[in-house]
């Protein structure tokens, strides 16, 4: 299985021999791969649609490991049981529907849990509800596809309060990536937020100043 450069920055963080649960698995293509280079000895896809996990089945059996990955009709984490994963993947959704699956898994709430997630949106409201919920954010990546830039993040949870920078949920552990495309990808996104302050200049002045003050957060990080 060859793994677009997405996945594979999703994968690259899976801790080796672990339990995993690809959630929003789609075509599986994340297990069928941790499964054929040894990373796992099984997995779990689960999804929410029956198209995916028809067309997963077909792609697990194609790869000949119907006998070692499982696959779950479900939302989120519904049909997963802690004792069944210890790493947990959830790529290529939005930012707040990955931060509403981790709040439906009150389980994930251990400290030998493994969370990756792969933002495809908001990822500053996923690192919100993580940093608010007593997750730590230990490293994130950025990994370019198609001439896109994304981030994925190493999350564990402690239940610990901390005090972070401000605008923190903007940028997380990027700054300290040591990927030549986390600058690129804080530029990125400073611009956007700047575009988006000047649209809303006159309709909204008080968010546009928000928005002006991020991308400075973020221009100030990458001129270091
Ligand atoms: C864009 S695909 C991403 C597939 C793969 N994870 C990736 O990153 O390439 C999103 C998948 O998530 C599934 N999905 C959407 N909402 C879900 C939910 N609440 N629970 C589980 N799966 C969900 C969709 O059916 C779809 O297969």
């Amino acid at each position: 299985m060859k793994l677009s450069p997405r996945l594979k920055a999703a994968a690259d963080e899976v801790r080796c021999g672990k339990k995993i649960a690809d959630i929003g698995t789609d075509h599986a293509h994340l297990p069928i791969y941790l499964v054929e280079n040894g990373i796992c000895t099984s997995a779990i896809g689960s999804d929410l649609r029956e198209g995916p996990i028809a067309n997963a089945k077909i792609n697990i059996a194609n790869a000949g490991l119907s006998d070692r990955i499982q696959l779950r009709l479900a939302s989120g984490l519904d049909k997963v049981s802690p004792d069944e994963a210890d790493d947990i993947i959830i790529a290529g959704m939005g930012g707040i529907l990955i931060s509403e699956l981790i709040e439906k898994a009150d389980w994930l709430k251990d400290k030998e849990k493994h969370l990756v997630l792969q933002p495809q949106s908001h990822a500053e409201i996923l690192r919100s509800y993580l940093i608010q919920n007593g997750y730590r954010i230990e490293k994130e990546n950025v990994c370019e596809d198609a001439g896109r830039l994304y981030c994925v993040m190493s999350v564990y949870y402690d239940g610990e309060e901390r005090t972070y920078p401000a605008n923190y949920e903007y940028y997380g552990e990027i700054p300290a990536c040591k990927s030549p495309l986390a600058k690129e990808y804080l530029i990125r996104l400073s611009d956007r937020y700047i575009r988006d302050a000047g649209n809303m200049r006159c309709a909204d002045p008080k968010r546009a100043e928000e928005l002006y003050s991020i991308a400075d957060t973020l221009n100030r990080l990458t001129a270091k």
